[in-house]
């Protein structure tokens, strides 16, 4: 039998005297759960390899609880949002707007024109209508062209952003016409990024990428432009296996080798903070339809949509291990639709209300939660050396309906 501590695999969920006890005496599950020492980790792999003119711009997509946010910030990383409330929120918690960068498809008037008051790093630029939004306002505000590289990061489709024909960013060919059409009196032209795709393994994409974009910027040099700093996007892979993870350190060395007398930027996002987090749940019950065992749990696809949306697979354990013989289950979730299902094949010895842990989730998991089937979006707990507080509480019927009326 294991022990009632956190000592997840490999370490890198490392909580080790931190007692579970009390948070699942204390908390209705589902409930997220993150530990500040991982996220300080993964922080380190990053800075420790950048210069102060570099900057390390946290995908707030990934996961915008404030008080990770907060980590964060004051870990030293700046921010890449993509909506007007992701940029409220990292103000909110007092991130220096000089390190934060806005990028996103189809940013409106009213995000630009709050963007360039606040005289952000840079706000991205997708398209020309943009382009022409951003110098209506006479703000003159730092501006960086993102490219659409044409690359494949051999991913799911659904996180592919870098391929011609993907919605995201400007051809190489229309930007170069646009830094000409443009100069520099009329656009703050200051920097190129690109963003190839998410859970991308092959490391040398971005070091082609960044050939990219060092030939782009002296192209628009060559038009009078000032480029200072190259953005390769964030996108580095995690292990979901947990048995090897992808060490950004050596990613950050070789780019840093690489970019030239132009200061790197990075957005990354799940390798931030994807291990660092874990969903509890806890077994309803158990039935048999067809071929099949099911294990019926308490977290669904409102909580952690990426099984669901990208066929993702995130490891599931007991937390106390019982000394049952295991059984190969579906494990799904109450939620009304077949897709609600964590996969197929997961060896457990679990039954009714015991908890399991759904590994891997601190990215792209709370952020991405919904109220679907009118459930309550669960509540957030940090692990900072061997207490826990609650970075976010669980929703109220009350929270669910107060924007409504009858
Ligand atoms: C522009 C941009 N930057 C950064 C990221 C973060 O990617 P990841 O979480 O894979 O590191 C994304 C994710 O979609 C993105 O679209």
């Amino acid at each position: 039998m294991r022990p009632n501590n956190f000592n997840f695999k490999n370490g890198i969920l490392n909580v080790e005297d931190m007692s579970l006890n009390d948070v699942l005496a204390n908390f209705s599950t589902p409930f997220y759960i993150y530990t500040k020492a991982s996220i300080l980790e993964s922080c380190e792999a990053y800075l420790s390899n950048i210069e102060s003119t570099d900057l390390v711009c946290f995908a707030v997509k990934a996961n915008s609880n404030l008080q990770l946010l907060k980590i964060l910030a004051e870990a030293g990383l700046g921010f890449d949002v993509v909506s007007g409330g992701e940029l409220s929120r990292v103000i909110k918690i007092g991130a220096d707007p000089k390190k934060i960068v806005f990028s996103g498809v189809g940013k409106t008037k009213a995000e630009l024109a709050k963007a360039a008051e606040l005289e952000i790093f840079s706000i991205n630029v997708e398209s020309s209508y943009e382009l022409e939004n951003i110098i209506e306002l006479e703000k003159n505000p730092r501006v960086s062209f993102r490219i659409n590289p044409d690359m494949s990061g051999d991913t799911h489709p659904y996180i592919e952003t870098g391929k011609a024909d993907c919605k995201f960013g400007i051809s190489e060919v229309e930007a170069i016409s646009l830094a000409k059409k443009y100069s520099p009196e009329e656009i703050n032209l200051v920097g190129i990024t690109a963003h190839i795709g998410s859970q991308i393994t092959n490391t040398d994409l971005f070091l082609e990428l960044l050939e990219k974009l060092k030939s782009l910027a002296s192209q628009f040099e060559a038009y009078g432009h000032s480029i200072d700093h190259l953005d390769v996007g964030g996108g580095l892979a995690i292990d979901y296996k947990m048995e090897n993870n992808f060490n950004p350190s050596e990613l950050v060395k070789e780019l840093k080798a690489n970019v030239g007398n132009y200061s790197l930027l990075l957005e990354p996002g799940r390798s931030m903070v994807a291990q660092a987090g874990a969903l509890i749940t806890k077994v309803i019950g158990e039935k048999e339809n067809g071929d099949r065992k099911f294990l019926i749990v308490d977290a669904a696809m409102n909580d952690l949509m990426r099984p669901s949306l990208y066929n993702a697979r995130h490891e599931i354990e007991n937390i106390i291990e019982n000394t049952e013989d295991k059984e190969s289950f579906t494990v799904v979730g109450p939620v009304c639709e077949t897709a609600d299902s964590f996969g197929d094949e997961f060896k457990l010895s679990a039954k009714a209300d015991d908890h399991l842990i759904i590994y891997s989730s601190g990215a792209y998991g709370s952020s991405m939660g919904s109220n679907y089937n009118s459930r309550l979006r669960p509540a957030e707990i940090l692990i900072d050396a061997g207490s826990y507080k609650i970075i976010r509480r669980e929703e109220s019927f009350d929270d669910l309906i107060k924007l409504e009326e009858i």
